[in-house]
Formats: C-alpha cells, structure tokens, sequence
C-alpha cells in the first residue's frame, strides 16, 4: 500500500484537476420496481441472487467511510441503492451521517413507494431533503416505467407527505423515453410547477449492460426545455454549484424552476466531482465504470482511517474518467459495466 500524505482538510484532485466533493451511497441492491430501463424483470427475476448480507457494508461501515471521505473534501451525501428505503432501519445511517463534520447536504433518492410510511422518521434523523422518480402522472405508462403494474398513488402521496414533514426542497426525476412517457411530460411539469417541486427530466442514459438502450430513444434536453417552455415559459439560471449536473430553469411567471439533465447530449464530465460506493464496499469513480476499487477488505481487515484515507485518496488521483463525454465518438461501448440499480444513478 502506499502511502501518501493526505490528512484532514487537504484537498485531493484527481488528473483532470476534480475535486471530491459529492459522495453517493448506495445502501442496497434490491429494489421493488423493475424500471426496464435500469433493472428488467425478465432479467432480475424472483431467482435473481441479491448481494447476501454479509458482503452489505454495516451502518458502522458506512459512516465510518464517509467521515473519512468527508476530510478529504466532500461535503454532500446521498444515498441511493436500489431502492434505500428497503434497507431495514435507514434512518439510523440517516442520523449517524448527519452528525458528520463538514456535510452540509444530506439528501437521499427513492422511487417513493415506501416514502409516506418513512418520511417522518428520516426527517427526524436529520435527513435534509429527498429526490423522487416519477417518470408521469399517467397510470398506464408509469406501471409500464416501474415494470410492475404500480400505478403513481402511492408514489404521489410519498411525495406529498416529504413535503410537509419539510424535506426540502422535493426534487421529481423524470427519466425522459422517446416513445414512452414523451406525451405526459408537459402534465406532469405543471403539475410539479402548481406543487411548488422542482421536476428534472433526465435523459434516457445507456447505464448497465442489460436495458436495451437505443439512441433514438433519447428525447434531447433542448426538446424537453422547449416543449414545456411553449406552454410556460422558462429562462435559464445559473447553475447552484460547480459539477451541479441539472441545468436550471425558472418559470417566467415566478411559478418556480425546473431542470434538464443532459448527461447524453451535454455531457458534464469536466466538473465531475461524484465517487460512489457500492453496497458491498466498492469505490466507483465513474457512473459508467466497469469495476471499483474495494474498500471493505481493507475495512474489515483492521485498516486505520489514516490508512483507508490514502487509498481512497490514491484512487481518485489517478482519475481519468469522462465517459459521456468520450461516448459520442466511441464506436463501441464497452462490454462491462456497472448495473445501475448497484449504484443508484
Ligand atoms: P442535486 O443534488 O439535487 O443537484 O441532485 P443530483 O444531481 O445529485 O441528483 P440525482 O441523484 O437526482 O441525479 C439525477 C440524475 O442525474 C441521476 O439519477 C443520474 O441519472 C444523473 N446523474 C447524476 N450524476 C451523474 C453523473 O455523474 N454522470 C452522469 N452521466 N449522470 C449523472
Ligand atoms: N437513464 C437515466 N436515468 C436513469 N435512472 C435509472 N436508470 C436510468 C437510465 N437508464 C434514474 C432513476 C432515478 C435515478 C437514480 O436515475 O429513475 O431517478
Ligand atoms: Fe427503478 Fe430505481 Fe429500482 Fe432502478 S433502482 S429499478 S430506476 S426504482
Ligand atoms: Fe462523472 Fe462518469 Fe458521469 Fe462523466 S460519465 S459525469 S465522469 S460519472
């Protein structure tokens, strides 16, 4: 191992001059939706072997990395999974992340079906704000999103249930599928606008090996801006923070903003400042990378903080990734990739 000299308050960069500043953790790879777009039934069917327990990072774990990533610069957190509100007692990880010195945004990312029974309790344990998919409002083409016939009630009332217990502001991803959802986008942005959330369209991304991604089914950012700009109109905003991956938009008539994430047709690899960790400990440099670098041996095997510091230190100054960016002139995309649904998008 080498060692090197990192210690509290330096800042790593990795080759392109990035900085670590987000850390996303996925806390689990089960989910109860099988979106065709990240996790296909046919694929992940009741057979499918989930990651057994003991190869789970523990809640201890966890946070025990975080603390340690958030000395060498991070200041934002999200957990993901899967579905995170799956992994029994999450609030717990919740409350254990949120006493961390440095982290100034806590948010996590669900599908919302378990969200009304939760919110409260990740409120309380100090979550600050959640981000929830919700592809329409229509019931037909979110069962057919979702790949399990659930229609979009349940889902909406996670919502509105967030947004009173205050886990602000409530962010809607909406993965945009030409064909698919592209007729009820402009409904569910005013329906999102009336709410006071703030609704994303992310495009359709050929994440994971397995979701059948064509780019023809890939609706523009600048198509969506300018549908829903014809009905309401919209002006850009400047960006909250470096590496924010949305654009922004306002509505002209002070209703609000909403945003477009255009990682296909606008990649945003130069500001990209996101490591992610998988459930069972690996440290992923990149949303489109094949394989991570393992951080549990070293975790179980009795390694210092000092001593995890410097690898996790060491694998992000060697950084080079820029996928998206490097996509558009790729003849071939590689053959091994992460699946989505491990590291929560
Ligand atoms: P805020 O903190 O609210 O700005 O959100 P965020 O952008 O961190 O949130 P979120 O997890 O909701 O990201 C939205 C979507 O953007 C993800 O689900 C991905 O589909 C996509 N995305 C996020 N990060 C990356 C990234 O590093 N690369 C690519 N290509 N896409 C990303
Ligand atoms: N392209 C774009 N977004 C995706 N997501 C899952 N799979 C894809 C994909 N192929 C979204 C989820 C969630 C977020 C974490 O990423 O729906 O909103
Ligand atoms: Fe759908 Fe998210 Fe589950 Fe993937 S992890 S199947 S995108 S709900
Ligand atoms: Fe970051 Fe990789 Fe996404 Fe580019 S493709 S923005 S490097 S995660």
């Amino acid at each position: 191992m080498t060692m090197s000299s990192s210690v509290p308050g330096e800042v790593v960069l990795d080759r392109f001059q990035r900085p670590i500043r987000d850390l996303r953790i996925s806390v689990t790879d089960r989910c109860n939706f099988r979106c065709p777009f990240c996790m296909p039934a046919e694929v992940y069917g009741e057979r499918y072997q989930f990651l057994p327990k003991q190869e789970i990072l523990t809640f201890e774990e966890i946070a025990r990395l975080a603390r340690i990533f958030a000395t060498l610069g991070v200041r934002k957190i999200r957990l993901t999974g899967g579905e995170p509100l799956l992994r029994n007692g999450v609030e717990k990880l919740v409350a254990m992340l949120a006493g961390i010195e440095g982290v100034e945004d806590l948010a996590l990312t669900t599908n919302g079906h378990l969200l009304a029974q939760q919110a409260q309790a990740l409120k309380e344990a100090g979550l600050q704000r959640v981000t929830v998919s919700l592809h329409s409002l229509d019931d037909d083409v979110v069962g057919q999103m979702n790949g399990r016939n659930f229609g979009a009630s349940l889902v909406l009332k996670g919502i509105e249930r967030a947004a009173e217990v205050g886990l602000l502001p409530v962010k809607i991803n909406v993965v945009v599928i030409r064909g698919v959802n592209e007729h009820t986008l402009v409904e569910l942005a005013r329906f999102c606008k009336e709410r006071g959330y703030i609704a994303r369209f992310i495009e359709y991304m050929d994440v994971g090996t397995l979701n059948g991604w064509r780019m023809e089914r890939v609706m523009p950012a600048a198509e969506v801006v300018r549908l829903i700009g014809e009905g309401m109109p919209l002006e850009p905003v400047e960006k909250d923070y470096r590496g924010e991956v949305a654009e922004r938009y306002r509505y002209r008539d002070g209703g609000g903003e909403m945003g477009v994430i255009a990682s296909v047709t606008q990649p945003f690899c130069g500001d990209c400042t996101r490591a992610r960790l998988s459930p069972e400990g690996k440290l992923l440099t990149c949303l489109f990378a094949s394989n991570g670098h393992d951080l549990r041996e070293p975790l179980r095997a009795g390694a210092s903080d000092q001593e995890l510091q410097s690898i996790i230190a060491d694998v992000w100054r060697v950084r080079e990734d820029r996928y998206s960016e490097l996509r558009t002139s790729m003849t071939e995309r590689p053959a091994q990739r992460v699946e989505m649904f491990r590291i929560g998008g």
